[in-house]
Formats: C-alpha cells, sequence, structure tokens
C-alpha cells in the first residue's frame, strides 16, 4: 500500500519538474531518426530508449552490460520496435572510437547523442585520502568519455549539418556545491560546462545541444543512499519523459521549478549558502558520531 501522504506528487512535480512530451508529438520529432542512448541498460536510459523506440526511432543502445542490452533490445523488439546494442565502456577513448566507427559503418549517422551513462558517489574527503580512483572513474564517466564520444560524432554531425546533444546533467550542478558530492558533482559540472561553451560553436553548422538537470529519480543509482530514498523523487518513465521533451523539442535546458531560484540565489549568496551547507553536514557527522 501506498503510504506516503497526500499531496506527493505534487511535491514530487514541484521540486523535480514534471515537463514530458505527448506521444504524438515525439513520434512526429523522432520517427526514423538514429538517436543513441548511452547508459540504456539501467534506470533513465532503459525508460528513455524504450520510450523513443515506441515512438518510432531507431535506437542505438550503449552501456557496458551486454546481457542487459540485450534484454532491452528484444524487448523492443517484441514490441515491433528498432533497436541494435552497442556494448561499450565509456571509461575508454579507444572503445569509444571502434563504437564510433561500428555505428557510422551500420547506420550511416547519428540525429541525436543522448549522453545519459553516469557514474555517482557519495563520500566524505576524510574517506576519500586513498580514493583518488574515485575522481578518475566519475571524470572518465561522466567528462571524459561523454566528450569523447561528442568528440567523434562532430565531424558527422556538421558535415550533415544537422545533429543534437542531450546531456542528462544533474539539478545539482545548478544548487549550491554539496558536502560528500564532491567527485561526482565535479565530473558532472565539467562536461555541464564543456557542453556549454561547444554549444556556442555549433548552432550555425545545425548541431543543438539540450541539457536535462535532472531532479532526484529513484533508480539503481540512488538506491544505495537511504536519505535519497525517502525523499520525493522521479520513476525512470517520469524522468525519461522530460529527456524525450528535450530530445523532441530541443530546448536549451530543463530544470526544475525550484532549482532556478535556488541557482540565482547560491549564486548572489555564495558566502551564507556554503555556510549553511557547512552547518547541515557538521550537524549530521555529529549525530553519526553519537550514535
Ligand atoms: N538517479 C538520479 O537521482 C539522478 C539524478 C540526476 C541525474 N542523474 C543522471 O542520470 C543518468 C542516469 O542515471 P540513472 O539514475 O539511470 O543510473 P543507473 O540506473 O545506475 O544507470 C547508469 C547507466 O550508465 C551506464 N554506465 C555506467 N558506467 C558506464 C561505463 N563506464 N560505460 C558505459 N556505460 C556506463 C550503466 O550501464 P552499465 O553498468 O551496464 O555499464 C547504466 O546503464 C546519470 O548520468 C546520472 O548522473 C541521475
Amino acid at each position: 500500500m501506498d503510504k506516503r501522504p497526500p499531496g506527493w506528487p505534487l511535491l514530487v512535480a514541484l521540486i523535480n519538474g514534471r515537463s514530458g512530451i505527448p506521444d504524438a508529438r515525439l513520434v512526429e520529432a523522432v520517427r526514423d531518426k538514429v538517436v543513441l542512448v548511452t547508459g540504456s541498460s539501467y534506470g533513465i536510459g532503459e525508460a528513455t530508449a524504450r520510450r523513443l523506440a515506441a515512438a518510432g526511432a531507431i535506437v542505438l543502445l550503449v552501456a557496458r552490460t551486454a546481457e542487459q542490452l540485450d534484454v532491452v533490445a528484444s524487448g523492443i523488439k517484441a514490441s515491433g520496435g528498432r533497436a541494435f546494442s552497442y556494448p561499450t565502456n565509456l571509461a575508454e577513448p579507444a572503445a569509444i572510437e571502434r563504437l564510433v566507427a561500428d555505428i557510422l559503418r551500420d547506420h550511416g549517422r547519428v540525429d541525436v547523442l543522448v549522453s545519459n551513462a553516469g557514474k555517482s558517489i557519495r563520500r566524505s574527503i576524510a574517506d576519500s585520502y586513498q580514493r583518488f580512483h574515485d575522481i578518475e572513474r566519475t571524470n572518465a564517466v561522466n567528462y571524459l568519455g561523454p566528450a569523447k564520444l561528442v568528440l567523434e560524432l562532430l565531424p558527422s554531425m556538421r558535415e550533415r549539418g544537422a545533429g543534437h546533444i542531450v546531456n542528462v546533467s544533474t539539478a545539482g550542478v545548478r544548487t549550491p556545491p554539496m558536502a560528500r558530492w564532491s567527485a561526482y558533482l565535479a565530473s558532472k559540472s565539467a562536461f555541464d560546462v564543456w557542453l556549454r561553451c561547444i554549444s556556442q560553436e555549433l548552432r550555425h553548422d545545425g548541431v543543438t545541444t539540450s541539457t536535462v538537470y535532472m531532479g532526484l529519480v529513484h533508480t539503481r543509482m540512488s538506491e544505495p543512499t537511504p536519505l535519497l530514498n525517502s525523499l520525493p523523487g522521479l520513476t525512470p518513465e517520469q524522468a525519461a519523459d522530460q529527456v524525450c521533451r528535450a530530445v523532441a523539442e530541443r530546448p536549451h535546458n530543463i530544470t526544475p521549478p525550484l532549482v532556478r531560484p535556488a541557482d540565482a540565489l547560491g549564486n548572489l549568496l555564495r558566502v551564507p549558502t556554503d555556510r549553511l551547507f557547512e552547518q547541515y553536514f557538521r550537524r549530521g557527522n555529529t549525530r553519526k558520531r553519537t550514535q
């Protein structure tokens, strides 16, 4: 039985946004388009791939877990859709070069890249002294891999004068920095800024970018953090709805309603907001020590 209080869906929408796209509009936008979705073995990427394929897109599935990609592809095909698996570790630049060569050979083009694969880590700096690899791994999947993939795809997109890149980012890069999320948020911020910079160079060649500053979504990624499980969050399908709107309508960004003022206030009041988060972190730590 659902034990959540009345008004919970409204709270979820207010905090995380619910800007979706009707089926008919999505079909019009993506039918017969070649759409590459990274991180499509699970979570938001899987739900996005399923929705795009149902709307008539030719979906290219990329992630490491080949068996899971095949499960997703089989499900799509069983429903009459088109999907192709390309198992790839996006932390390996050479594997990305092979991936793009294979895709261009097989399909001739990529109309839309949904850069969704990601790795999250929540760990205090005191627990990270021996874990430089946390920074390396988050950067490899959240920044360097996506940047390499864009670099490989851009020549063919620019040559055709058409292409769209959707970055599944996090609302966390728009709100004040938070203790324990340093490795994750720094790597997500890096790709966000990189893409915004190059976007200014691409528009005139017909290549556009959209960034979805996603709120909390209940997936495999958020599941290990007990605090997040109790907070209002989207389902993967609701999150996919936002990603699909970005694919179809090509907005500059999609941002949850409450994140815009938080972003503005955080920039205006940098010192007080940092102090506020500092207090929150210290209180949490003290409570942990006395338990
Ligand atoms: N969940 C949230 O609350 C939330 C909030 C804001 C933003 N986001 C962002 O949304 C995106 C999707 O997250 P999610 O919640 O759906 O997480 P998820 O269920 O853990 O899915 C992550 C996906 O990324 C793939 N992936 C991870 N490392 C990879 C690698 N080295 N090479 C290729 N693929 C890799 C995973 O597949 P394999 O393991 O098979 O490789 C999986 O398909 C991420 O970019 C995340 O930062 C999530």
